[in-house]
C-alpha cells in the first residue's frame, strides 16, 4: 500500500536556527518558512535528492508538537511520512486491520496542499506515521 518515503519530520525549538544548520553546515536547499495554522506548526522543507526533511516549530498555544518539545527540549524526530495513492482507501484498510487514525479520521490538507492523515504511534512501534496522498 505505502509508496515512497515523502519526508522525515523533526520537531525543533527554533526553526530559523534549525534551518540554518541544514543550509550552512550541511549545505542543503531549505525552503522558506510556511505557517500551517490548521496543523499548529510552522515548517520548512530541506530538499534532498531522494526525500525531504521537514522541520517543525510550534505555532499557537495548542500546537500538537508542544508536548513533544516539552519532553524533548532540544528537538527530535517527530514523524515519518509515507506516500499513498488513495488515502481514503488506505485509511479504510488500516482501520479494518485495527489501526487507529488520529483526529476525526478525515484527511486534512497538509503542507504540500495534499490530503494527509496520521496513525497512532502505539500501533506502529512508537513511530508517528503520516500518510500523504500523491
Ligand atoms: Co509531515
Amino acid at each position: 500500500m505505502i509508496g515512497r518515503l515523502n519526508h522525515v519530520a523533526i520537531a525543533v525549538p527554533d526553526l530559523e536556527a534549525g534551518a540554518a544548520k541544514y543550509r550552512t553546515a550541511l549545505g542543503a536547499n531549505v525552503t522558506a518558512p510556511q505557517a500551517e495554522p490548521d496543523h499548529g506548526v510552522t515548517v520548512v522543507f530541506i530538499e534532498l535528492p531522494n526525500t525531504k526533511i521537514e522541520l517543525l516549530e510550534p505555532l499557537g498555544e495548542d500546537s500538537p508538537i508542544r508536548g513533544f518539545l516539552e519532553k524533548n527540549p532540544s528537538g527530535g524526530i517527530h514523524h515519518l511520512c509515507y506516500e499513498v495513492e488513495d488515502i481514503r482507501a488506505a485509511r479504510d484498510q488500516l482501520k479494518a486491520g485495527g489501526a487507529r487514525v488520529l483526529g476525526d479520521g478525515e484527511p486534512k490538507i497538509g503542507a504540500h496542499g495534499k490530503p494527509v492523515l496520521f496513525l497512532h504511534p502505539k500501533d506502529f512501534d512508537g513511530a508517528l506515521i503520516e500518510l500523504e496522498e500523491v
